[in-house]
């Protein structure tokens, strides 16, 4: 019986790292088919951490005391208990360690729907812009299907039972607007894509756990925050992302505030 659930779990172990690996390319090192990156090319990118030093999410340096995320990134954490690591293609040294002094989640979040996904950290102390630590600008008009665009982040690079690597990665994928990616052929019904989502899609490439919260960007400005998928770079199931264009009055509003 032990031995019957065993092999189940080893199973589907193996599918779903296949799934992000078609050519079973062990060991893992890649977002989800993606490359391992210098910080230089995505200065924006920020490790979410607690005190302790354990990265659990992305983000995305918007100006040089404010870093965007997700929502359900902040969720079961105080101020107090986050640090953020700048600056470095490891996310468990070098660069800069900055404690945060508050942050604040959009009012309209649902982790149900996980709609609106976004929130505003402000750092304790303001960050010196180097060639390593840089605010990337937000997107400001719809998400065109077809754009290239790249995400980034030290999240896992399978769905299950695979680790989060330290050097930072990245993947190329392609934009879909939220009305194509709602559509039949990408399994997501049409009520779970709304207006204030994008998509992001590549063969066998996405983003996965532990990239949430982090930037995929296009033409050099921020398009989405990693927000949620089912299962990580599934076929027909493309990553789902906070559409940062439609959501940047609160990103502009809240960032001036807080
Ligand atoms: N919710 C995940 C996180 O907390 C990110 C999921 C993104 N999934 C995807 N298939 N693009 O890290």
């Amino acid at each position: 019986m032990n031995r019957l659930l065993l092999s189940v779990v080893a199973l589907v172990a193996l599918v779903s790292c296949a799934q992000g690996h078609p050519d079973i390319d062990f060991p893992f090192g890649r977002i989800v088919n993606g490359e391992a990156v210098e910080i230089e090319s995505h200065p924006y990118q920020v490790s979410i951490q607690t005190t302790k030093g354990s990265h659990f999410c992305g983000g995305s340096l918007i100006s040089s005391d404010t870093v965007l995320t997700a929502a359900h990134c902040m969720q079961s954490y105080a101020a107090s208990e986050l640090q953020v690591r700048l600056g470095s293609t490891s996310r468990s040294s070098g660069g800069e360690v900055v404690t945060v002094r508050a942050f604040k989640y959009h009012e309209g979040y649902n982790s149900k729907l996980m709609v609106n996904d976004v929130a505003i950290m402000k750092l304790s102390t303001p960050v010196r812009q180097t060639s390593k630590i840089r605010a990337i600008e937000l997107a400001d008009s719809e998400a065109v299907s077809g754009t290239n665009a790249v995400v980034s982040g030290w999240g896992t690079t399978c769905f299950l039972f695979c680790s989060s690597p330290d050097n930072l990665l990245e993947v190329g994928v392609e934009l879909l607007h939220y009305k194509d990616c709602a559509q039949d052929t990408y399994n997501y019904g049409s009520d779970s894509i709304l207006e204030t989502m994008v998509c992001a899609t590549g063969e066998k490439k996405d983003a996965c756990q532990g990239d949430s919260g982090g930037p995929l960007v296009a033409n050099g400005k921020q398009v989405g925050v990693v927000s949620w998928g089912n299962g990580c770079a599934w076929t027909g199931y493309p990553g789902v992302y906070a559409d940062v264009a439609s959501l940047k009055k609160w990103i502009d509003e809240t960032s001036a505030s807080l």
